[in-house]
Formats: structure tokens, sequence, C-alpha cells
């Protein structure tokens, strides 16, 4: 969606893997607080996400959504204040149907009143999910009448489509969200994040600044292992996927902060260009991604899905670079240089990733990113 806002993708925190419907003020002050001191913010974490289940269960007398004052004492305009305190912004949701999947009042027939309700607010983004009865509307119908309603606002607001991937939503996304959901939801399990993965194969020619495919928000620490954890993060990197924790941050061990504050591979994500990675080849439990990225460097994950750790090798030439006496190869994970006559291979555990970078053959030098579209000023 061209309304100037996830110019590369969007980055932050939502509390659903972790928390379901437990969410409340609390939470998401301690969740601010956390995504400053530990260090993510600086590496670019910026959204702070409400899911499902804020609201109470009836809108008021005048027909507004109301916040669950149990949950959220503060009210939320307290909230967002808190949170862009921080240098952060907020984000909240509801669902293009009748009701929430939690069965909490949603948006459909409400969405300039409910949109209005959060700018004055000053929410910053908003996840707009794909419950409840649809009153015989398309998916196409429903999400753009939010769009119209949020443009309508006059405030920025990041739109984020949730409609699972029904009505191919990659052919109609860009024009209606700023990212759209491709899939159903992701559990805390690689076999789940192997199944998503597989799902987001043909779709990349869709994502472009401003418009990105979804895979769902980010499992690392939050049930698998911390080499898988590595894996999901590549690959989600490699995908311009929105980096959307979805761990408990409050209680993250070193190695799930190390993971999701991996700045060389955050960098792969927010590469300015653009360009969605795809997989160039698979064999077996074996498969190579790529993205190109704008200086003319290649991203590459080698994936081992199996039981046991294996050789992953492809070639300079199979990334796509022109031919060289020699490639430099930095290791994303390692955080250390080398360089290759042309082979790219490393050992990979079970559930592993390695992700590097290859410059070489032919590059172009770095170029300068085009001028951004200016977002529209908020009144
Ligand atoms: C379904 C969505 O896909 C999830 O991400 C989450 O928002 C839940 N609904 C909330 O009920």
């Amino acid at each position: 969606l061209e309304n100037g806002l996830a110019r590369t993708p969007q980055m932050g925190w939502n509390d659903w893997n972790s928390f379901g419907c437990n969410v409340n003020e609390t939470l998401i002050r301690q969740t601010a607080d956390t995504l400053v001191a530990s260090g993510m913010a600086a590496a670019g974490y910026e959204y702070v996400n409400i899911d499902d289940c804020w609201s109470t269960k009836q809108r008021n007398a005048s027909g507004d959504l109301v916040a669950d004052p149990a949950k959220f004492p503060s009210g939320m305009k307290a909230l967002a204040d808190y949170v862009h305190g921080k240098g952060l912004k907020l984000g909240i949701y509801s669902s293009a149907g009748t009701t929430t999947c939690a069965g909490y009042p949603a948006s459909i027939n409400y969405e300039q009143r409910d949109a209005n309700l959060w700018a004055s607010w000053g929410v910053d983004y908003l996840k707009y999910d794909n419950c409840g009865d649809h009153l015989g509307r398309s998916g196409q119908q429903r999400y753009t009448a939010m769009r119209d309603a949020l443009a309508a606002t006059g405030r920025n607001i990041l739109y984020s489509l949730c409609n699972w991937g029904q009505e191919s939503v990659w052919t109609w996304g860009a024009s209606v969200g700023n990212s759209w959901r491709n899939t159903g939801d992701i559990g805390g399990n690689w076999y789940s994040i192997m199944g998503i993965l597989d799902q987001q194969v043909g779709k990349d020619s869709y994502a472009r600044p401003g418009a990105w495919n979804d895979p769902d928000m980010l499992e690392v620490g939050n049930g698998p292992t911390d080499t898988e954890s590595r894996a999901h993060f590549s690959l989600w990197a490699l995908l311009n996927a929105p980096l959307l924790a979805g761990n408990d941050l409050r209680s993250m061990s070193a190695a799930t902060r190390t993971i999701l504050t991996n700045t060389e591979v955050i960098a792969v994500n927010q590469d300015w260009g653009g360009r969605q990675g795809y997989k160039i080849s698979d064999s077996g439990d074996l498969e190579v991604w790529r993205k190109p990225m704008s200086t003319g460097a290649v991203a590459t994950v080698l994936l081992n899905r199996g039981g046991g750790t294996a050789t992953v090798t492809t070639t300079a030439s199979a990334l796509g670079l022109g031919s060289a006496s020699s490639y430099a190869v930095r290791d994303l994970w390692a955080h250390s240089s080398s360089t290759s006559g042309g082979t790219i291979s490393a050992s990979v555990p079970a559930h592993g990733a390695a992700m590097f970078l290859v410059t070489g053959g032919g590059t172009p030098p770095p170029t300068t990113p085009p001028p951004t579209t200016p977002p529209p000023t908020t009144p």
C-alpha cells in the first residue's frame, strides 16, 4: 500500500504467540521497556502490537469499542503515550467481520468509527483479522473498506491484512495493505515453521516496498530450539517477512536475544530494494534459498530440514553471480569473512541453517536508495 509506511518490512512484537488472550497494559509497558533495554529497538524493532481480546464484550452506547478496563485501566491513549515516549509505536487489532476470533466485537460496518477511535488514541498499526460474519462480502471488499477508513483518519497507520491467504490475497494485497498473511497460524515448532515456508514458494514476485508477504509472526525463543530459531529467523529475514517477535521478551534467554538482534541478518531483511528471496534448489531435506541485494551481493540460506548434520552446498553461479576467480563470503551467524573460488558450502546441523552474503563476479558498486515517498502529514 502506497501510504508511505513499511518501505522495508515492519519490525516489532505482538503478544499473541506467547500470551493469547492474556494481554494487559502491564505486559505492553514492560515489553516496550524491554524492547529498549535489550537492544532490540536499536536493532530496528519498533511496533508493540496488541492482538485479540483487548476490548470489552460489547460496544458502548454510542457504538464505540471500549478497552477492557480490567486489562487496560489507564486506557489506550495513555498506553500509546507511554509507548511513544519510549520512541516506539503502538499496534491494535480487529477483524473484518462481526466478531474477532475470540468473540469480541469487530469492525465490519464500523470501519470509520473504529479507525477514528484508534487514530484518536494515537495508534500506529492495525492488524485486521478475518473472523466473524462477513455479511456476504468478499475479503477484498472488507479489507479495502478498512484501508479507506484508515486513510480518512489522516493518521499514518500501518495496515496488516490477516486473511490467512484466502482469495489469493497476494494478488491484490499490495493495493490494499502494507502486508498480508498468506497462511494459517504459525505454531511454536519446527514442522509448523517448515509447513509455512513451503507455502511461500511462488509468492515472492508480489512483494515490494510498502507491500509484503507475511508468513506470520516469529516463534524464535517460543518453542523451537536455538538452532531451529536461527534457521527460522534466517528464512523469515530472507523472505522479507515482517519481523514481529512473538516470545516473552521479559524472560528471553541470552541466546534468543542474540538471534533477534543479529543486525547482519536483519540487514538482509531491511535491504532498501525490497526484493524478496526465494528457493533456488532442493534435494531431499537440503534446500538453497537466495535473495539478491541492492548492492549486487546475494544473500543465501543453506537449510537442512533433516534429522542429522549434513553438508549443504551451492555455487556463486547458482546464486546468480558472474564469474570471478574469488568471491567474498560473509557468514552472517559466525560474523566472520572468508573467500571462495566459487563453492559455498557449510556443515549444517539438523533443523538448522547457515546464512551467507556472497559478493563478487561483476558485482556493481553499491547504489544509493531511491528517494522515499514522504509519508502524509498527520494533523
Ligand atoms: C487468527 C490470527 O491468524 C492470529 O494471528 C491471531 O490474531 C488470532 N486470530 C487471534 O484470535
